[in-house]
């Protein structure tokens, strides 16, 4: 992966479309739509979609002033250090098998972590991308559902590459970070990007062809939540126990001090131990 020795330097601090196109191996990402500032991709790439864009088109903004994450939050997204992106899927997949469109992207991306800067990244149930135990990137799966038929997914994805410790805001220094305070090094956007989006189109053929099973074993993988001490914060209680495994749909199953298995659709999940 280039660093700043690279050449071009006034042009690394950008990103290239001729590049990311040119190094774009399948369908994931041949439609690159770019935009300097967005409220948020997602919210561009669901009006693109409802539109009836195909799938595999890519929403990409520099900056984005109403980031979102999930359960309301705000996604931190300042210019030129980190990549903000969505994609617009439609795979033929029941309503109850939607998790494994997120499991599916945490996958790909913590892949390009690993192979590419060999570190040591892994997934929190049920999105969050973790390095150093702290929070590097997040997915925000949003969808439409017509006819009790999934009519197409976005999935967002947030990544902290090049941002530095002093611009994240008090309320997250101490649980995020980026690829540059984990390397020491200041990366490519673009060489990340096309990263991301081919490891996407691998991982989402798995998910396309439902082979379940290589999906969720890779996850398990990957994964950091498993086998931990959590507190899970759902809608309405507050649980706590083990998170024992991943059912086949992606949930997770949660052993209760009592015994009592739950299965967990979505929450909020801390790791005590
Ligand atoms: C989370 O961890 O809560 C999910 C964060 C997802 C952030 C990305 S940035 C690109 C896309 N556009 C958004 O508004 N959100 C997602």
């Amino acid at each position: 992966m280039p660093n700043v020795s690279d050449p071009e330097p006034l042009n690394f601090f950008k990103f290239s479309l001729d590049k990311i196109r040119a190094g774009i191996k399948g369908s994931i990402g041949r439609e690159i739509l770019f935009y300097e500032k967005v409220d948020s991709t997602n919210s561009i790439a669901e009006l693109l979609a409802a539109r009836g864009k195909t799938e595999g088109t890519v929403v990409l903004a520099e900056t984005q002033r109403k980031g979102r994450g999930r359960l309301g939050r705000s996604w931190l997204s300042p210019p030129f250090v980190n990549i903000y992106m969505s994609v617009i899927l439609r795979p033929q997949i029941q309503l109850k098998d939607i998790t494994l469109i997120t499991i599916m992207a945490s996958i790909a991306c913590i892949n390009v972590l690993r192979k590419g800067l060999a570190l040591d990244a892994s997934i929190k149930w049920p999105n969050d991308l973790i390095v150093s135990g702290k929070k590097i990137g997040g997915i925000l799966t949003e969808v439409h559902i017509a006819e009790k038929r999934l009519g197409y997914a976005v999935t967002g994805i947030g990544l902290n590459v090049n941002i530095d410790s002093v611009e994240f805001p008090n309320e997250i220094k101490d649980i995020a970070t980026s690829l540059k305070i984990e390397t020491g090094r200041t990366l490519s956007r673009t060489e990340i990007l096309i990263d991301i989006l081919n490891e996407l189109d691998n991982w989402y053929k798995t998910l396309k062809d439902m082979k379940r099973k290589e999906l969720l074993n890779e996850w398990e993988l990957l994964n950091c939540t498993l086998g931990r001490e959590v507190v899970i914060k759902t809608g309405k209680e507050s649980l706590m126990g083990l998170a024992e495994s991943i059912n086949d749909e992606g949930m997770l199953v949660l052993k209760l001090p009592s015994g009592e298995r739950r299965i967990i659709y979505s929450g909020d999940l801390t790791i005590l131990r």
